[in-house]
């Protein structure tokens, strides 16, 4: 992904005039920019991307109003970083290894419009880290690494419209997080790991609009923080793994006009699910797993049920839902998986008298077959506990009843203390000293959602030690002393969807222990002391959809070692001793989306090695990888669905053309010697026709040492089979090369003839 390239103007002569006659101080002023950056006086735009900086440079005009510092090494910005630049409108901050912001950081930026600070690493922002920025529209925190946010972080920001903590690590929201925004329209969550809002964590947002909270762990609506949000219009919550909704999960959003659901875990709604959303226009619910609905109650502005993806089953108890879309002139797009007399048919083109009845006897059986075959509902929904008890807290912990927080962090602990409010939800004993965890060592916390146990020097963890923490879904093991986890290990939290290990002693996967965990969904176990993948190893983890494996011993992964993770979707098998790519070991794995097999001493690829997971795969990771050659049948098999393909820092020579990935977003050659002769020239060609940037370089022969395989017309004119593609690009056009050959393509294609003469 790259973002535009900055225009960069010479300054021209009025400005320059208009400043002179503004007087000398501001001329001098104007004058001072930075060596590393571009200055553009007369838009008052300073750039100053990609250079390494690690401090804010002090000669920036004062006058500046939009400054770039995109992509430099600032780590943190120390308070009052900008007080010289008041009349800041724009900050672009992205890309820049941000640690830490200070508090009052952007104190000074009373002016500032857009604060951009995403894909930084900051986990926190301390309370004040924002104060001073009463203008702020815009705040980007995308692609950090933020856990929780305290209540009053954006108290400053009366301004704000939109707020982005999209792609972070959030697992849940306490009551007042947002407290202050009084203007935000549009508050974007997705892309992170909530699964619990606290019932007033949306309090004091009264003009919120939009809420987008999809991909994260909802298990259930959060009806009651939710129905704080009254002018809500459209709400985002597709890809949560939410197995029911219905009226008791407390939806009251008297303004909804859009609703999506789509993506998730439903198996059933209930009928008065939206009843007091009577504005609904839009619902859906697209790839669940429902096999009817009722009509629903309330929402009588429905027009638009999206059902695509779902099993419906077109028998007698659809009859009513025919009935009620018909009645409501609700359009609907789903389409019926069964019976067979109907399978394929559009749920919208049926009258409910295509719908058969009992009284035919093998229709019924038909049916009750199929029901049988769904399966039961998913568990019950955890519930917001709203008794708050007079909380009672371990002497060295801070309980925080607001937060349902409990931490004893880092107090030279020898055992695991007891007495935590019965409510707590995330529990924080980080560096501390457990060598050993007994049984039922966290009495009374079933409702502990979050459990961190990081280095504590834990060697054993005994049986039962988890008993009764029936909600956990995370917890936190990493950077212990574990070699091994016994079968009942991990017992008592069955609910239990993240298990992080990395940073251990583990010699194999715990096998024996997983299987208790039938809802576990990440497992991370980089960084210890793993040699093979043996056949049985993920038994239990029916579920699992993340494996992270990276920085072992890998040498094997055996067939069949993957295939009862049916649903897997990541694998992570970067840094480890593998010597082939284990391509038995992918079959049935049908959902598989992103490999890494990077820094594995693979040197060649076998012909068909991704062939198992061709259809859906998305992301191939191959880099450092020491290849040397790759023949044109590695790729067979994948296709239009990938997405990225990582092949940078190999020993690559050449590359066939891979015409079939089509859909490519992101290819990375770089770092690889090319020999650019013409039997790369098919490369160059199909690199031509990428509207991508690919970093592929020419190491040899001299001649075109340092040549871009994409620019390097010299190499390539002179072979047979040649099609300037570019003969027609005047000089302008051509160096941002990378604008337009998709066109140039097409256009391409019909002057060959013409072209070739004009050689
Ligand atoms: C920044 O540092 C990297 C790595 O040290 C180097 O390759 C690059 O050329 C530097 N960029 C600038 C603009 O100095
Ligand atoms: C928590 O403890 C309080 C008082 O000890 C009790 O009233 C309450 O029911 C308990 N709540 C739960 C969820 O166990
Ligand atoms: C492979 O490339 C990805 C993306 O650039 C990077 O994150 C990863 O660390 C690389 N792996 C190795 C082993 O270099």
């Amino acid at each position: 992904m790259e973002g535009p390239q900055s225009s960069t103007h010479v300054p021209s002569v009025l400005p320059l005039l208009l400043l002179l006659l503004l007087g000398p101080a501001s001329y001098a002023v104007a004058q001072r920019c930075p060596q590393t950056c571009i200055c553009d006086n007369s838009r008052r735009h300073v750039a100053c991307r990609h250079q390494n900086l690690t401090e804010v440079p002090n000669t920036i005009p004062e006058l500046t109003q939009e400054l770039d510092l995109q992509g430099n090494m600032l780590k943190v910005i120390p308070p009052e970083a900008f007080q010289d630049l008041p009349y800041l409108t724009h900050l672009d901050l992205r890309h820049c290894r941000v640690e830490l912001v200070a508090e009052g950081a952007f104190r000074g930026l009373g002016r500032l419009l857009l604060l951009n600070l995403a894909s930084n690493r900051l986990s926190t922002l301390p309370q004040e880290a924002l104060d001073g920025l009463r203008s702020l529209r815009r705040l980007e925190l995308e692609g950090n690494m933020l856990e929780e946010l305290r209540p009053g972080t954006f108290g400053a920001l009366g301004a704000l419209v939109t707020l982005n903590l999209a792609h972070n690590a959030l697992v849940y929201l306490p009551a007042m997080a947002f407290q202050g925004l009084l203007r935000t329209r549009w508050l974007r969550l997705s892309h992170n790991a909530l699964s619990v809002l606290a019932p007033e964590a949306l309090a004091g947002l009264p003009a919120l609009r939009r809420l987008s909270l999809q991909h994260n762990e909802l298990q259930a609506l959060p009806g009651a923080a939710l129905s704080q949000a009254r002018g809500l219009a459209r709400l985002e919550l597709g890809h949560n793994p939410l197995t029911y909704a219905g009226e008791e999960d407390g939806l009251a959003l008297p303004g909804l006009r859009e609703l999506t659901l789509e993506h998730g875990a439903l198996q059933a709604l209930g009928p008065r699910a939206f009843a007091h959303c009577p504005r609904l226009h839009t619902l859906d619910l697209r790839g669940n797993q429902l096999d009817t609905l009722p009509p629903l109650q309330g929402p009588g502005q429905l027009r638009r049920l999206r059902l695509q993806g779902n099993p419906l089953w077109c028998a007698c108890r659809a009859r009513p839902l025919l009935e009620w879309l018909a009645r409501a002139r609700v359009r609907s797009d789903g389409a019926c998986r069964g019976p067979r007399r109907l399978r394929g048919e559009a749920l919208d083109a049926l009258r409910p008298a295509d719908l058969r009845c009992p009284g035919h006897a093998a229709e019924a059986e038909e049916e009750e077959q199929e029901r049988a075959r769904a399966g039961p509902r998913g568990p019950p929904r955890p519930g917001n506990g709203e008794d708050a008890a007079a909380a009672p807290c371990p002497h060295a912990c801070a309980c925080v009843s607001e937060t349902r927080h409990s931490s004893c962090e880092g107090r030279g602990l020898q055992a695991v203390p007891r007495g935590f409010p019965n409510d707590t939800q995330l529990l924080d004993l980080r560096r501390n000293l457990f060598p050993s965890v007994p049984r039922a060592a966290f009495p009374g916390l079933g409702h502990l959602v979050s459990l961190h146990l990081q280095h504590c020097g834990i060697a054993e963890l005994e049986p039962g030690a988890l008993a009764g923490l029936d909600r956990l879904i995370y917890l936190y093991l990493s950077d212990n002393q574990l070699s091994g986890l016994s079968a009942a290990a991990l017992e008592g939290a069955p609910r239990l969807g993240y298990l992080y290990l990395e940073h251990n002693r583990f010699p194999q996967v715990p096998g024996a222990a997983l299987r208790a965990l039938p809802s576990l969904f990440s497992l991370h176990l980089q960084d210890n002391a793993v040699d093979h993948l043996a056949p049985g190893a993920l038994a239990g983890a029916r579920a699992l959809r993340f494996l992270y494996l990276s920085g072992n011993r890998l040498t094997q992964v055996s067939p069949g070692a993957l295939g009862p993770a049916r649903e897997l979707e990541k694998l992570y098998l970067d840094q480890n001793q593998l010597r082939e790519v284990p391509t038995q070991a992918l079959e049935g794995l049908p959902a598989l989306l992103e490999l890494q097999l990077s820094g594995n001493p693979l040197r060649a690829l076998q012909d068909g090695a991704f062939q198992p997971v061709g259809r859906s795969l998305q992301h191939l990771f191959l880099n450092s990888s020491g290849l040397e050659q790759i023949s044109p049948r590695a790729f067979s098999g994948l296709g239009p669905g990938l997405q990225s393909l990582h092949l940078q820092k190999n020993q690559l020579q050449a590359l066939p053309a891979l015409p079939s990935l089509s859909q490519l977003e992101l290819i990375d050659l770089s770092g690889n010697p090319f020999h650019c002769d013409c039997q790369l020239l098919p490369l160059h060609r199909w690199l031509t026709g990428l509207n991508l940037r690919v970093g592929a370089t020419c190491a040899t022969p001299p001649s075109a040492r340092g040549q871009r395989v994409k620019a390097a017309a010299a190499v390539f004119e002179p072979c047979p089979g040649w099609t300037a593609r570019k003969a027609k690009q005047t000089p302008a056009s051509r160096p941002s090369a990378r604008r337009n050959p998709i066109k140039r393509r097409h256009q391409g294609a019909d002057k060959v003839g013409k072209e070739r003469g004009h050689l």
